[in-house]
């Protein structure tokens, strides 16, 4: 077990459901989130965030209403991690692609950051995952939690959670589905990371909805 409590820090951009189900499970995770940081200052995550009395950050504009340059973002996402020195980042719903400056910057605080993909990688980086499974006519679908390095959803896979595709499903149906088992995935993760058990992954782990495709 780490040392309680396993400090985290959640990159949003929008809704934050995803956040919303680990600031409800840090008692049972054995987890702290001490900082939420967002790209956008209209972000829902940031109420959810304040609502249960975390610090939250926006990196948005500056004082000109300037949208801040990738490199001030990261600048700054980067020295409120290191004033917080969380034990792991986890970037759920962060919509801005970082660059190996900010990648590098997190791995020499010796802190490993994680991503959730809606996707079943290594297909579909990207945006508009549930669109193009569609129009491709995959049988399957689902998400991923892997490590993030300095190119675009393409870390080490740690885990994923499969859904079969419905013959009537839309873009909007498989999003909601897909959300559903990204509430479970990460907060898995996110425990094995907690309780020190994340190496003892021999391969990724794959988990399989049991709803009929
Ligand atoms: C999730 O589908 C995640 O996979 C993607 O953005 C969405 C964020 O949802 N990267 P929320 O903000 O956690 O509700």
């Amino acid at each position: 077990m780490h040392k309680n409590p396993f400090k985290i820090a959640v990159l949003v951009s929008g809704s934050g459901s995803n956040l919303q189900v680990l600031i409800d499970l840090q008692d049972k995770l054995g987890i702290k989130i001490v900082a939420v940081i967002s790209n956008k200052a209209c972000a829902y995550a940031l109420t959810r965030a304040s609502n249960a009395g975390i610090n939250t950050f926006v990196i948005d504009k500056d004082s000109q209403g300037q949208r801040y340059s990738r490199q001030a973002f990261e600048e700054q996402a980067l020295s409120i991690l290191q004033s917080h020195r969380p034990n792991l980042v986890v970037l759920a719903g962060f919509m801005k692609i970082l660059t190996p400056f900010f990648v590098e910057g997190v791995s020499m605080l010796g802190v490993p950051t994680i991503n959730l993909h809606p996707s079943l990688l290594p297909a579909y980086k990207g945006l508009d995952t549930h669109a193009r499974v569609i129009k491709a006519g995959e049988r399957h679908h689902g998400c991923s939690v892997h490590l993030v390095n300095a190119e675009l959803d393409a870390g080490k896979l740690i885990a994923q959670s499969v859904l079969g595709v419905h013959p009537n499903d839309t873009p909007d149906t498989l999003q909601m589905r897909v959300h559903a088992l990204e509430h479970k995935l990460l907060p898995m993760v996110v425990g094995l990371y907690a309780s020190n058990a994340i190496d003892f992954l021999p391969l990724p782990l794959v988990l399989w909805d049991n709803q009929k495709p």
